[in-house]
Formats: C-alpha cells, sequence, structure tokens
C-alpha cells in the first residue's frame, strides 16, 4: 500500500545535537557523503531522508536499524538489501524531504518553485509537452512547468534508470479531469498523483498501484531524529 511522507525542516539548522547523534545511525558510506556536502542544509536534508526511511522501516518491517542495509541499482537507485517486495524512494528540496513506499516500483519528486529560464522546457520536455507549456497564460508557466517537471522526475525516479530514459521518450499532461500519460518505454503500466504540500512546491509521485493516500503523514525532524535514537539506542 501505497504511504507518503514528509519532514518539514523550518529553520535553517537541524539542533546541532541530533544532527551529530543521528549522523551515526546511518551507513558508514553515507556518513562520507554527508559530511562532504558544503551546505549544512544540503547535509541535513540527505541525512533527514535516510533517517526518515529507516524509521519507516523499522516500524512497518520490524528490523532493527542496525540490521538495515541499502543497496543501490547501476543508476543509484537505492534499495532495502532482502526486502524485494518492499519500495521507497526520496527527494528533498528547500525545507521538504519527503518519501513515499509501496510494495511495487515507486518514484516520488518535490521541487522548490523558482523563477527558471523557459528554454528549459524546450529542452527537457516532449515536443506534446512543451506544446502544452507553450499554451499557458504567462502566470501559469511557471506552475505548469514544475507540475511537468515533478512528473517527468518522479516517473524517471519510479523506473530508477535515472536521465538514461530520454525525456521525450514519454508524455505527460496535466488536464482538469486527471494526468494523462502517453509512453512507449516498457514502463508504461504507471499511475500518478500531485500532492499540494506547500504553495511554493510542487510534489509528484509515479507509482504502479493507482491507489494513492489522500494524505501525507507529516512527521517533524525531532520526532524522527527521536524515534531513530530511541530505536538504536533500546
Ligand atoms: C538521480 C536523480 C534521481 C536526481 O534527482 P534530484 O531531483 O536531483 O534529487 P531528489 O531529491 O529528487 O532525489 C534524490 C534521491 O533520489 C534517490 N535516487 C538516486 N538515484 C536514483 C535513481 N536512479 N532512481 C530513483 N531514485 C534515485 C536517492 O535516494 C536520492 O537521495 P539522496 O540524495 O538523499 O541519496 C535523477 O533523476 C536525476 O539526475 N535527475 C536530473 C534532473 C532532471 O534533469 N530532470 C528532468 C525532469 S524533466
Amino acid at each position: 500500500m501505497i504511504e507518503i511522507y514528509a519532514i518539514g525542516i523550518p529553520e535553517k539548522n537541524i539542533q546541532l545535537k541530533y544532527f551529530n547523534e543521528c549522523l551515526q545511525y546511518v551507513d558508514k558510506q553515507k556518513q562520507v557523503e554527508i559530511k562532504r556536502y558544503v551546505r549544512h542544509e544540503d547535509a541535513q536534508r540527505v541525512l533527514m531522508a535516510d533517517i526518515l526511511i529507516r524509521t519507516i522501516i523499522c516500524g512497518k518491517l520490524k528490523i532493527k536499524n542496525k540490521e538495515i542495509s541499502f543497496g543501490s541499482n547501476e543508476y543509484g537507485k537505492p534499495f532495502l538489501i532482502g526486502a524485494e517486495n518492499f519500495h521507497f524512494n526520496n527527494s528533498h528540496s528547500g525545507e521538504w524531504v519527503v518519501c513515499a513506499i509501496d510494495d511495487l516500483p515507486i518514484g516520488i519528486d518535490v521541487e522548490m518553485i523558482q523563477s527558471i529560464d523557459f528554454d528549459i522546457a524546450e529542452r527537457f520536455f516532449s515536443k506534446e509537452e512543451y506544446k502544452d507549456f507553450l499554451s499557458k497564460d504567462e502566470s501559469e508557466k511557471l506552475p505548469y512547468f514544475y507540475d511537468l517537471w515533478t512528473l517527468k522526475e518522479s516517473y524517471i525516479k519510479a523506473v530508477g534508470k535515472g536521465l538514461s530514459i530520454p525525456l521525450d521518450t514519454f508524455s505527460i499532461r496535466v488536464c482538469d479531469d486527471g494526468i494523462k500519460f502517453k509512453t512507449k518505454n516498457e514502463f508504461k503500466d504507471c499511475f500518478f498523483r500531485q500532492y499540494n504540500i506547500d504553495g511554493s512546491y510542487k510534489l509528484a509521485v509515479c507509482a504502479g498501484s493507482g491507489i494513492f493516500p489522500e494524505n501525507i503523514i507529516m512527521k517533524s525532524c525531532d520526532e524522527v531524529c527521536r524515534e531513530i535514537i530511541k530505536e538504536s539506542e533500546g
């Protein structure tokens, strides 16, 4: 069953106490990756994403945190070793860390809406998508750009093959009566859903099952940090 989780990171910093404490509960390779980030915001988003999925796995699969072992496919998509039917994906941007789980492949993308050079649309969207984008009123162009961007990204992330999937091999259209999807790619039995998490962000999920939850499960940084500390020390 699909579940979607989100953590809002309200302040610039997680309390340093929790940051350092939680760092020891992710694997060594992740610790190295996190310490390499120049900006603390980036480091904390990646740490929180890892901690979040760990707490979910501990709760759902009744596995101890220290027994959790992640692998990744050749394109970098992480998976939980030893749990073939457990799928997850995470995304982070600005003040949000989000995670989706299901028993079928799933992809999620959150993006902060920022002004961009619209030339990017022609480069990244299919011909049909670009035509739809151009047909929008000026005020609708930016949100529609991010609608398509996050939906396309969620598809790429569900498939798990990154940008080796040419972006013009599938087309998405956001209509009043739903999200329309066309592709000749192998991964075609998929469903999309957008969530309004925050007016300044777009959030999209692509899943193999069409039964999406109505609501996102919201967690705070402190709550998730305390959960992993308690689980790991218990
Ligand atoms: C690797 C990729 C997932 C990066 O996405 P992103 O938007 O920069 O980052 P997100 O925050 O959404 O996702 C990051 C998470 O995706 C996961 N991930 C990494 N490789 C992945 C893959 N091949 N498939 C699915 N998920 C992947 C990881 O868990 C990663 O988390 P981490 O950084 O905490 O380790 C990839 O899709 C990419 O390079 N996209 C480029 C953006 C682009 O051109 N998009 C076009 C849309 S029109």
